[in-house]
């Protein structure tokens, strides 16, 4: 009996360390994301939530693996992937062109626009208005790529969207530009804040991925198919955006 317990653990520990010097087959699904992005990411507690996180969750099963989030500043979440310090970027990230030379993308799980908050009262009521005025964004983000391409636009580079809000609230700054489900999360926690009915653009999102990672890229296509289809990803959206929207 002895003898085969011995050797049971040999053989155990033989496989340990087979394993050890393989190429670690990882069992985890690093997700870089920013969150200070509600509905899609923020913070309950000390917990990550909200429809990326969701999202994540409901993939990484899918694929097997364990999620593990990793909170970073937006403008950072490009080159965690392209080290490979992160699986994926799962952030609101629109897919842009620029972006996609430095990462893949796959599929994209929602379609989103950018909008302007104003702070009540204020003179400016269209995009139009925005010619010469200070802007508020979040860092890197397309709203800070709109808000430099605007004429004689001061563009105020913020860490956080919310932050920018509290500069407009301030009236240090003339108006945020920023994704159109954030906007909505700030003005409704603020009276004397609105959103222009014009918006500004139609965007896409979807999850970055390493360049030429065409497997992992195949693998989250084909989950989010899934959850598309079952109306899982349907489910998780409305979890997290009230009914009076
Ligand atoms: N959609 C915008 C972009 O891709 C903003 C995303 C910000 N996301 C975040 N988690 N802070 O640039």
């Amino acid at each position: 009996m002895k003898k085969i317990i011995s050797m049971v653990l040999i053989l155990a520990t033989a496989c340990m360390l087979a394993a050890c010097g393989k190429k670690e087959e990882s069992t985890t699904l690093k997700m870089a994301t920013n969150a200070e992005f509600p509905p899609y990411e923020y913070y309950e507690g000390d917990k990550v939530v909200g429809i990326d996180a969701d999202i994540a969750e409901a993939v990484a099963k899918e694929l097997g693996l364990k999620l593990e989030i990793e909170d970073m500043a937006f403008d950072s979440i490009i080159a965690a992937v392209t080290s490979g310090k992160s699986d994926i970027g799962l952030a609101g990230m629109t897919v842009t062109e620029d972006r996609k030379k430095n990462v893949d993308f796959t599929d994209t799980y929602a379609t989103a626009t950018q909008v302007i908050i104003v702070k009540k009262g204020s003179p400016v009521a269209s995009p139009d208005d925005l010619k010469g005025k200070k802007i508020g964004v979040q860092l890197g983000t397309t709203g800070d790529i709109y808000a430099a391409d605007i004429e004689g636009s001061q563009v105020e580079r913020f860490n956080k969207g919310f932050e920018a809000v509290q500069s407009v609230l301030q009236d240090k700054i003339d108006a945020v530009i920023i994704d159109q489900l954030p906007a909505q999360e700030f003005v409704e926690a603020n009276d004397d804040l609105m959103i222009l009915d014009e918006a500004f653009t139609k965007e896409e999102y979807a999850i970055a991925v390493k360049k030429g990672n065409k497997e992992l890229v195949e693998k989250i296509n084909k989950a989010l198919a899934n959850l598309k289809e079952s109306g899982e990803l349907d489910k998780i959206v409305a979890k997290y955006i009230k009914a009076d929207e």
